[in-house]
C-alpha cells in the first residue's frame, strides 16, 4: 500500500510539487521570480514580451486544474520582463466555469511555494461609477466579496498563513503609488476604486447595478477577489488593475455583450501593458 493511500494530498504538498516542476522547467534554481502576473481577458501580448521564456502549459504541471473548455488551455510563461524575473499566468480559471475556489486559486498557491512576493492581478470589469468611461484603467484600492464562497473555507494550513487573515490593506499602498507614478509618466491617469466580485456568468440586472453602486463599489467583475484573498493569506503584496470594458446603468435597457467586453479590453491593452511594464521597471518601496 502506498503511504498516502486513502489520504487526501494537501494543497501545500500539491502546490509544492507543481512549484518544483516549474522551477526545474524554467531553471529557477539561481533566481527567484519577483512577481507573478495573472492576465485577464485580451492581454496576451505581455506574455509574448517575456524574454528567455519557459512556456509551460497548465496541463503539464502536476495537480494543476484541467481546463473545462477544450482549446482554452492556459499556460505559464516564466522569464524576464523589464529587469525582473516574472511568472505570467496566461489564462485564468473562473468560478463560473465550475471550478471550486481552491482550484481557481491553485496557481496563486504555486507562486507562494515558489517564494514569489508580489502578485499582480488584472481583469476586465464593468464600471459602476458613473464618472468612468469604457477603456479606463482602474487601480483596485479595496474589494467586496459577493461570491458565494471564500477560498479559505475549510481546514486552515498554517504553513500558508493564519486561520483568520485580515484583508485590510491587501492592495499594497506602495505598489499603488508606483502604479500612479507610472501612469502619470506615461501620460494617462488611472481611476481608482472598489472592485466587487460576483459569481457570474450572467451579467447584472438593472436592479443589481443600482444595488452594487449603493454598496460602494466602482467596478464589478467575476474574478480577482479569490486570488487576492489567497495572496493576503500567504503574505503576498497585491496590485490589482481592472480594465473598465463597459459602464453599467447608463441608459434603461442597456445590455452588456461579451464581444464588446473583449473588444474594449483589446483596445486598452496597450495602456495596461505600459502600466505593468513601467511597474516592473521601477524600484518598489518596501512594505508600508
Ligand atoms: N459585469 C460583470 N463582469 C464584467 C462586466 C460586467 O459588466 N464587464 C466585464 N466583466
Amino acid at each position: 500500500m502506498p503511504k498516502n493511500a486513502g489520504k487526501e494530498i494537501s494543497v501545500w504538498v500539491k502546490a509544492g510539487e507543481a512549484a518544483r516542476y516549474i522551477a526545474e522547467r524554467a531553471s529557477l534554481e539561481q533566481r527567484r521570480p519577483e512577481a507573478a502576473v495573472v492576465l485577464g481577458s485580451g492581454l496576451g501580448v505581455l506574455a509574448e514580451e517575456v524574454q528567455q521564456a519557459a512556456v509551460i502549459p497548465y496541463r503539464d504541471i502536476p495537480h494543476f486544474p484541467r481546463p473545462t473548455v477544450e482549446g482554452h488551455a492556459g499556460r505559464l510563461v516564466v522569464g524576464d520582463l523589464c529587469g525582473r524575473t516574472v511568472v505570467v499566468m496566461q489564462g485564468r480559471l473562473h468560478y463560473y466555469e465550475g471550478y471550486s475556489l481552491a482550484e481557481v486559486t491553485f496557481g496563486v498557491r504555486v507562486t507562494q511555494r515558489l517564494g514569489v512576493p508580489v502578485l499582480i492581478l488584472t481583469n476586465a470589469a464593468g464600471g459602476l461609477n458613473p464618472a468612468f468611461a469604457a477603456g479606463d484603467l482602474m487601480l483596485i484600492t479595496d474589494h467586496i466579496n459577493l461570491m458565494p464562497d471564500n477560498p479559505l473555507r475549510g481546514p486552515n494550513d498554517e504553513r500558508f498563513g493564519p486561520r483568520f487573515p485580515s484583508p485590510v490593506g491587501v492592495y499594497d499602498r506602495g505598489l499603488l503609488e508606483v502604479a500612479r507614478d507610472v501612469a502619470r509618466a506615461s501620460g494617462f491617469t488611472c481611476r481608482e476604486g472598489v472592485y466587487v466580485a460576483v459569481q457570474g456568468p450572467s451579467y447584472e440586472t438593472e436592479a443589481e447595478v443600482a444595488w452594487l453602486r449603493g454598496l460602494g463599489a466602482d467596478a464589478v467583475g467575476m474574478s480577482t477577489v479569490p486570488e487576492a484573498i489567497v495572496a493576503c493569506h500567504g503574505g503576498q503584496r497585491v496590485l490589482g488593475v481592472s480594465t473598465i470594458t463597459n459602464v453599467l446603468g447608463r441608459r434603461p435597457g442597456q445590455v452588456v455583450s461579451h464581444d464588446e467586453v473583449l473588444a474594449v479590453a483589446d483596445r486598452a491593452k496597450g495602456r495596461l501593458g505600459a502600466l505593468l511594464k513601467g511597474l516592473l521597471a521601477r524600484p518598489w518601496p518596501s512594505v508600508a
